[in-house]
């Protein structure tokens, strides 16, 4: 499928992401969100890809935000609704149910950080800075960085990140646990790879409950997090992973795991 703003190539069961406007520092247009939410529905659907790498294009950025001119000139109505929508599209990527990193490549601002927390995982190269300036600019973030900043750093470093608008830069970034690992820019993408097919190494139902467990389990209360994590453990007992991993272990070999 080709799109106007991305480019996506999969190789050998991992699809690379990449937001191409080089030129606007890979700006989130209404049009790349289009692409964005088209081409995860895609993966999501394709059973060949089974993790997603999501990166920028270019030297400089990962994703330096929403597009600033689209948003100039919006309407009350028009910013509820740009706002939903780009809820929705980071959402549908953090309910892939299939692992996605975020290779962190540059600037990770506004939007383009709310992006990169929509993700499982974030790897930075070392030259990344990562923020919330909207404050800047006079609005506040609306692709639902209020709620995922807080979750992942913790409420006071996500405050002072949301009020004060400026950025950190990537050793801050894995200091607070914005991001997972720090690596030289030309080791990024290998490194993220490497971290997917490490995780693609074991059982995708393995994988795709453990995501929803966490993922839906951190908005419940804790006991019914607990009981909707055991009836996923028992859905898993029923699996021919269960029964290939469990008995490739006890057999001292590696499992060959179906997904099924
Ligand atoms: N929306 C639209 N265009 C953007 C953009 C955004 N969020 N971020 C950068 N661009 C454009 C610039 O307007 C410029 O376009 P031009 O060449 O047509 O003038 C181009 O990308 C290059 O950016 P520039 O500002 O010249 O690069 P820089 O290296 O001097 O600065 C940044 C880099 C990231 C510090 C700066 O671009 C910036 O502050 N961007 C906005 C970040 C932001 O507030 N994001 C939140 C938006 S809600």
């Amino acid at each position: 499928m080709a799109y106007e703003t991305l480019i996506v190539e999969i190789r050998d069961g991992v699809a690379v992401v990449t937001v191409n406007r080089p030129d606007k520092l890979n700006a989130l247009s209404d049009r790349t969100m289009e692409d964005l939410d088209r081409a995860f529905a895609s993966l999501q659907d394709d059973p060949a890809v089974r993790g997603v790498i999501l990166t920028g294009s270019g030297e400089k950025a990962f994703v330096a935000g929403a597009d600033i001119g689209e948003l100039a000139t919006q309407s009350p109505l028009e910013g509820r609704e740009r706002s939903v929508r780009g809820q929705r599209v980071l959402d549908r990527i953090e309910s892939l149910g299939k692992p996605v990193i975020a290779a962190v490549n540059g600037f990770a601002l506004g939007g383009g950080c709310e992006l990169a927390m929509a993700c499982h995982v974030r790897v930075a190269s070392e030259g990344a800075r990562l923020g919330t300036p909207e404050v800047k600019l006079g609005i506040m973030c609306g692709y639902g960085g209020t709620q995922r900043l807080p979750r992942i750093v913790g409420k006071g470093r996500a405050l002072e990140m949301l009020l004060t608008g400026e950025m950190v830069d990537a050793q801050e970034a894995l200091r607070i646990g914005l991001v997972n690992r720090v690596v030289p820019k030309d080791k990024l993408l290998a490194e993220a790879e490497g971290l997917l097919r490490k995780m693609l190494a074991n059982g995708p139902v393995s994988l795709n409950f453990t995501l929803a467990a966490v993922n839906d389990g951190l908005e419940m209360p804790l006991d019914e997090a607990q009981r909707a994590e055991a009836t996923l453990f028992g859905l898993i007992c029923s699996t021919g992973d269960m029964k290939e991993g469990t008995k490739a272990f006890l057999e001292k070999r590696p499992a060959k795991f179906q997904g099924r």
